[in-house]
């Protein structure tokens, strides 16, 4: 059996807003995930930017920050073998128009950029973006 993974999920603050966090973390867990954190915040701009640092300098980053920081998120810290593909491929391709049947974005996505959930995409930016919600201690 393959090594336990973690990554960090995003409930966005569309899905926040449109009280969809409750349907979203059920079909995490339905999902095989178990959720090793769990926090609700609010972003400020320089936490947002802070955060999508590596989307700095592309057109669309001032648009991203300003909704990242509109309201309430939810952070989680996922785990299960394989988690941080399994995770993108339960929340579908960035544009929901362009996601798979049964997918969180193509189901509750409106656009692109308000497409409900964030996931880590790889190792090192699984790390860096838990690290960026959760002390160590945090995660149960
Ligand atoms: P996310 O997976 O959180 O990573 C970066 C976010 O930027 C993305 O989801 C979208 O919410 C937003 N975004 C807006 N426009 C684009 C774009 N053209 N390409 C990629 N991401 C975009």
């Amino acid at each position: 059996m393959s090594q336990l993974e973690r990554t960090l999920a995003i409930i966005k603050p569309d899905s926040v807003a449109r009280g969809i966090a409750g349907e979203i973390l059920t079909t995490i867990e339905q999902a095989g995930f178990r959720i090793r954190g769990l926090r609700m915040l609010r972003l400020d701009r320089r936490q947002a930017e802070g955060f999508y640092a590596v989307h700095r300098g592309k057109l669309f980053f001032a648009d991203l920050v300003e909704f990242m920081s509109e309201g309430p998120i939810v952070v989680l810290a996922l785990e299960r073998e394989d988690a941080i593909r399994k995770w993108r491929e339960a929340m579908g391709a960035t544009n929901p128009a362009s996601a798979a049947e049964g997918t969180i974005r193509k189901r509750f996505g409106t656009s692109m950029q308000r497409n409900c959930v964030h996931g880590s995409d790889a190792p090192d930016t699984a790390h860096f973006e838990l690290g960026y919600f959760f002390r160590e201690s945090e995660m149960v």
